[in-house]
This record gives structure tokens, C-alpha cells and sequence, in this order.
């Protein structure tokens, strides 16, 4: 390990507030991760704050009639409370709209710009004649090529989900005036990756294997299509002036901007002693983001730390997947969500019971789901009947029997599997942590409760107790030991529940519990009354949760859910699938397979066997005769005995219904699709 970490959480954008997937996908795992290292005694840093620049903020601002500083204050507070309410134990929560990171940000920028790394690059880009400024993407709205909606912005198609540029809108009108934009000249400056291609390869390519393949595999799949000069500055009024004399009206990229602003909060947090965790070889800096954050992390960040030059570039960027909620992806604009702020309010006292069921469920190598009712099980079956339990069972007896009075030192285990289990436990927490696998390291947590509630349950001491008080006694005495441990191992993934444990045992209270403390209670020391350590969470909770999540995203929820979109591939990857249209030249359901019907399919030169899972949307009569989309060339397999020698392809309808993909008109079977 080595003298010093840096860890970085992604600063959140001040246009809204916190929501669980935030929280699950990166600042959860940051938090028990520097938790671990502070245990450990490492000197490690962990910085955070608002992303405070960018367009949907000065949008935002818009909407409601105020400043997009008054924006990113609202949030930038009520993010920093979230924060601090769950015990998010950042060492700064700084933000990118302080003086300090406008001179930081100018600075990097000001560096480049005297290298001579960037590019000045005149573009077309649409300008409002009346507002007198040039529009940003999201400022022109239009008619989308692709699907005919009206409203659609200039760099996506909502109704369609299509990915556009401005130019591609058909009669595109500013939102600024209402008018139809001009297109004008502007000047920017580009930073050329390209020329930093093969260092990012070299850089990247050494963190195979040890960098998650997530994060790894989509780093590769940039590379591989070819960098490309990207602007870092942008014509617009909210933002980091970009420090040059021609450059009135324009701002840093938020993109160049954000990544620096964990510059600016090092800064702020150590003064003078900032440069040593970005700069000395012995110091490691740990990205925690999303996936959509991978590129500027792993890629563009790097391009501008080593065209500076004298920066270390990122160790490691565990970056997590997607959390969804209850079946639907999280959205911000329709209120799918369950926020942070609301969630501490509404069940208040309970943030270790979300950190416990969010490291449960993280979306660590893929997306993953927040349930309600998930929530409820987890915390009830797990925390109050295995750990709560095991907890409480001891210290009642402890009080009952003995008037919670320890009347010997106790130091070690008198039964040896305990030590095992404890040592155990101790190295494999750490090595799961240490290896970005948080849900491991929580299960290798919990195992510690499981296994003292077991012993309970074997040993009985209320049994023992009636003829053997002295070997009852033994028996708890272990379980003491156990509970101490359990508080140290805990406190990185709950550490308000360890706080607790440690009042319940009488022990001190400490905001760090050193990896290496051996527990010991020493004689004469007097329990504390017990209470529980965690509740139950009623029903009425939960319907209320979900009351609350329908009622306000009803209007909305019947909208098309888009399915992210995925990595690139090559061109090579997609002439590898034999796409050809074919046509049904006979249908009959499958025996004893409701979904199923087994088809025949003409594909010009052969006629294949297919079967399909269509049987509840089509009759087999309906379907003989319709053209359709065939993956000729996947592997045939039996379904249910019956040769199926490929795929045909479908999509859905709003109501769930399964649709064919026929060509516009018809062809001879067996062409190509391409
Ligand atoms: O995706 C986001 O929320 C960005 N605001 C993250 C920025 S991370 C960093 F670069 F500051
Ligand atoms: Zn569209």
C-alpha cells in the first residue's frame, strides 16, 4: 500500500438532488472504501463537492425565472446536508462556482493554452439574432428527423431517444427568442486526444486485469475507434471565462472544468500540502464515479493531467453500473427516484439500514434494483433477526443473569472457532474491500452475526444458565468479544451502527476503529440497559414509500423506458451477424410450450427451422406469409426438442405486445440487411 490515497467521489451536478442511485453507484463505495483506509491508518484524503457549471443548470435558471448561481446554491447545500446525513464522511465538499476553482480551472487551462496544446478551431454553430449569444444544444428545439416529434433538443430526440446534433433538426427554433438561429462562425479551443492516444493506450493497457473490466473494456472500445480533437470551451455565460483575450462570451468546457474541481477541494482541504497527493510517485489517486463518467476519468481527464504535465494519472476508477428502482430506470425529470433528503426525513434514523441494503444490492458489475419491498426483507430478515437479534439476545441475558457486570477481564475467546471466524473475517473484509468488492466484503461482514447467532442457538446459555451460571457466563463473555469485533467491522459499511454497538458494550466511542484493535472488557466494567439495535421496518412504511414514488411520477409513467445505450462495436463486429429477411412459410405451436411456436422460414437458398417465443402475442395462422428479420448465423439450438437454426428479430409494442421487423416493402427472401 502506498504513503498517501487520494479518493475522489464525482462531483454531482447542482441541478437537482441526491438520489439512492447516486449514492449506490459511487459515493457509498467511496465511503466505506476511505473508511477502510482510515482503519487501516493510511493517510488518505477524500474529496468531493458540486458541480456547479454546464447547460441544464443556466436552463434550470431559466425555467424559473432566476440565476443559475441561486440554482447551484440551493443544491449545493441541500446535497452537502444529504451528504453529511448519511454519513458521508468526505474530508471537503467543495464547489466549481468558488473563486478558488475558477483561478484552479484558469490556471490548467492557462498551462495548456502557453504549451500550445490546443487547437483553434472556427465552427458553424447556430446563433440567436435577438438574444445576441450562441446557442447551446439543449437551447435549439425542433423537429426530430427520425421520428417526426416536435419538441426534440439539439442533441437528442426525447420521444425517440435518438442521439442528434443541432443541424439535423428539421425547422429548428431557439428556445432563447423563439426565433429561428443563424448560423455563424465561433472560435474555440480544442484539445487534440489523438495526440495522446498512445500514451492513454500504454497507460490503460497496464491496468488490464487489475482495473474492473467495466471500466477497462469501455476504455478499450474508445481507444480502439480512434481519439479525436474534442473543444474544451464553449460559447456560453455560465462557467470558468476562458482566461484569453479573444475568448468574451466563453466558458470552459464543465468537462475540463469538473475534473480540476477535485483539484480545487484537495486545495482548499490541505493548502500548502495539496501538490504532494497529485504529485509525489508514493501517492495514488481513486476515482469513484458512474459509468457515464468512464470516458472523462479514464480517458479525457488523463489527456489534460498529462498535457500538463507533473500530475499523476488515476490508479484506479472503480466505477459501478446502474441502479434502477422498482423495475424502471431512475430518472431525475420524471420524479422516479427515491432522494436522498426525503429518505432521511421519512424514515429518519435509518441511514445505515439504506447503506447496508445499497452495499447489498450495488450495482458492482452490472445494473442492479432498489425495491421497496427488497428494503423491507433485508433490513427485517437480515439486520434485526441475525445481527439486531444476536446483539440483543446477549446483552439481555448479560443484564438478566449478571446485572451486566463483568466480574473478570476478558480478553481472549475461551471457544478457538471464534478466533477462526474473527480472523477470517478480518482478512477477508479487507481483501474484498481492497478489491473494490464491497457486497463481498458486507456478506464476509455479516457471516461474523450469522455465526454468533448460531452459537447462541447451539450453546443456549438460558439453558446452561439454570444448572452452570459460571459456563453461561463463558459463553456470553465470548459473545461480548464477538459484538466488539463486529463493531470494528462494521463501521466502514454502517458506522452509525457501530457507534451504537460500541455505547450498548460500554465500550469508548471512536470515529476510528483501528484495523488491528484486539477487543478486551475489562473487569468490573457494568453493561449499559440494553436497547435495540435496529427495528423493523412495518408495512405501512414501505406502502407509504411506494405510494409516494406512484403518485408523484403517475402522469409520466407510461412513457417508453430506454435501455442504456451499449458500448460500441466495430464494423466488423456487426457484419459478423448474417442479418436477412425471411418469410413464414408455416407456423404450429410448440406441444406443451404455451409461449412457443415452431416456424418455418424461407430464406431464399434454404428454409430453416426457427422457434420463437411469440405464441401469446401472434397465431400461428396470422403469421404464414409475413416477411421478417432473421439472425441467420446464431448458433442452432434445440428448444424443447424442436432444431431452432436462428433468431428472428422483434421489438415492443407501448403496450408489451411483440412486433415484427418486416421490411417497408416486399423483397426477395433471403437478401441481406445492412
Ligand atoms: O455526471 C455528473 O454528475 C458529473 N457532474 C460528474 C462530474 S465528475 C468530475 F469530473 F467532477
Ligand atoms: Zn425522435
Amino acid at each position: 500500500m502506498s504513503k498517501r490515497t487520494l479518493v475522489t467521489a464525482a462531483l454531482p451536478y447542482a441541478n437537482g438532488p441526491i438520489h439512492i442511485g447516486h449514492i449506490a453507484g459511487c459515493y457509498l463505495p467511496a465511503d466505506i472504501y476511505t473508511r477502510f483506509l482510515r482503519c487501516k491508518d493510511e493517510d488518505v484524503k477524500f474529496v468531493c463537492g458540486s458541480d456547479e457549471h454546464g447547460v441544464p443548470i443556466t436552463i434550470k435558471a431559466r425555467n424559473e425565472s432566476i440565476t443559475p448561481q441561486q440554482v447551484v446554491d440551493r443544491y449545493h447545500s441541500m446535497m452537502d446536508n444529504a451528504f453529511k446525513g448519511l454519513g458521508i464522511s468526505f474530508d471537503v465538499y467543495s464547489r466549481t462556482s468558488s473563486e478558488e476553482h475558477h483561478r484552479t480551472a484558469s490556471d490548467f487551462f492557462q498551462t495548456l493554452y502557453d504549451k500550445g496544446v490546443f487547437e483553434e478551431r472556427e465552427t458553424e454553430q447556430y446563433f440567436d439574432e435577438e438574444a445576441k449569444q450562441f446557442l447551446a444544444d439543449r437551447y435549439i428545439i425542433g423537429t426530430c428527423p427520425k421520428c417526426g416529434h416536435d419538441g426534440a433538443y439539439g442533441d437528442q430526440c426525447e420521444s425517440c431517444g435518438a442521439s442528434l446534433n443541432p443541424t439535423d433538426l428539421i425547422n429548428p427554433v431557439s428556445k432563447l427568442s423563439g426565433n429561428k438561429p443563424v448560423m455563424r462562425s465561433t472560435k474555440n479551443w480544442f484539445l487534440p486526444l489523438q495526440d495522446y492516444q498512445q500514451r492513454l493506450e500504454s497507460f490503460i493497457g497496464e491496468k488490464k486485469g487489475y482495473w474492473k473490466s467495466n471500466v477497462f473494456g469501455q476504455c478499450m472500445s474508445w481507444l480502439s475507434q480512434g481519439l479525436q480533437s474534442r473543444a474544451m470551451t464553449r460559447d456560453l455565460n455560465w462557467g470558468v471565462p476562458v482566461p484569453l483575450k479573444d475568448a468574451e462570451g466563453k466558458v470552459l468546457y464543465v468537462w475540463f472544468d469538473a475534473p480540476i474541481g477535485y483539484i480545487t477541494a484537495t486545495k482548499q482541504l490541505l493548502a500548502n500540502e495539496w501538490e504532494s497527493y497529485w504529485k509525489d510517485s508514493d501517492s495514488q489517486i481513486v476515482h469513484f464515479i458512474g459509468k457515464d463518467n468512464i470516458v472523462f476519468h479514464c480517458i479525457i481527464f488523463p489527456a489534460m493531467l498529462m498535457a500538463h504535465g507533473g500530475y499523476n494519472l488515476p490508479h484506479n476508477v472503480p466505477a459501478n453500473e446502474f441502479l434502477n428502482l422498482e423495475g424502471q430506470k431512475i430518472s431525475t425529470s420524471r420524479n422516479w427516484a427515491v432522494w436522498l433528503h426525503e429518505y432521511l426525513e421519512d424514515l429518519p434514523n435509518r441511514q445505515d439500514e439504506l447503506r447496508y441494503v445499497l452495499t447489498s444490492i450495488a450495482p458492482e458489475t452490472g445494473d442492479s434494483e432498489f425495491t421497496w419491498s427488497d428494503y423491507q426483507a433485508r433490513v427485517n430478515n437480515e439486520l434485526v433477526a441475525i445481527f439486531g437479534n444476536f446483539v440483543n439476545r446477549v446483552l439481555v441475558l448479560y443484564q438478566k443473569y449478571y446485572d451486566g457486570v463483568i466480574d473478570t477481564e476478558v480478553t481472549d475467546f475461551a471457544d478457538e472457532r471464534h478466533a477462526y471466524v474473527v480472523e477470517q473475517a478480518t482478512r477477508n473484509i479487507e481483501s474484498a474491500i481492497l478489491n473494490h468488492r464491497y457486497k463481498q466484503a458486507l456478506t464476509a461482514t455479516m457471516e461474523v452475526a450469522r455465526h454468533g447467532n448460531r452459537y447462541l442457538t447451539e450453546t443456549e446459555p438460558w439453558k446452561v444458565f439454570k444448572t452452570d451460571p459460571n459456563t453461561a457466563r463463558v459463553i456470553l463473555n465470548d459473545c461480548l468479544l464477538l459484538m466488539g469485533y463486529l463493531r470494528k467491522f462494521v463501521q466502514p459499511f454502517m458506522p452509525h451502527t457501530s457507534s451504537r454497538l460500541s455505547a450498548l458494550l460500554g465500550l469508548p466511542l471512536q470515529n476510528v476503529i483501528p484495523w488491528t484493535e484486539t477487543i478486551s472488557f475489562s473487569k468490573g466494567m457494568v453493561l449499559p440497559k440494553p436497547s435495540l439495535l435496529f427495528s423493523k421496518v412495518e408495512d405501512e412504511q414501505v406502502s407509504a414509500q411506494l405510494e409516494k414514488l406512484t403518485s408523484v411520477a403517475a402522469d409520466v409513467i407510461n412513457e417508453p423506458e430506454y435501455e442504456p445505450e451499449k458500448d460500441a462495436v466495430s464494423f466488423d463486429d456487426f457484419t459478423r451477424m448474417d442479418l436477412r429477411v425471411g418469410e413464414i412459410i408455416s407456423a404450429e405451436k410448440v406441444k406443451k410450450a404455451d409461449k412457443l411456436l415452431h416456424l418455418k422460414v424461407d430464406v431464399g437458398f434454404k428454409t430453416i427451422s426457427l422457434v420463437s417465443g411469440i405464441a401469446e402475442h401472434h397465431k400461428p395462422e396470422e403469421v404464414v406469409g409475413k416477411q421478417v428479420m432473421v439472425l441467420l448465423n446464431l448458433e442452432p439450438r434445440k428448444i424443447r426438442g424442436v432444431l431452432s437454426q436462428g433468431m428472428i428479430l422483434m421489438t415492443e409494442s407501448a403496450d408489451g405486445r411483440l412486433v415484427f421487423m418486416t421490411p417497408y416493402e416486399k423483397v426477395e427472401p433471403g437478401v441481406s440487411i445492412r
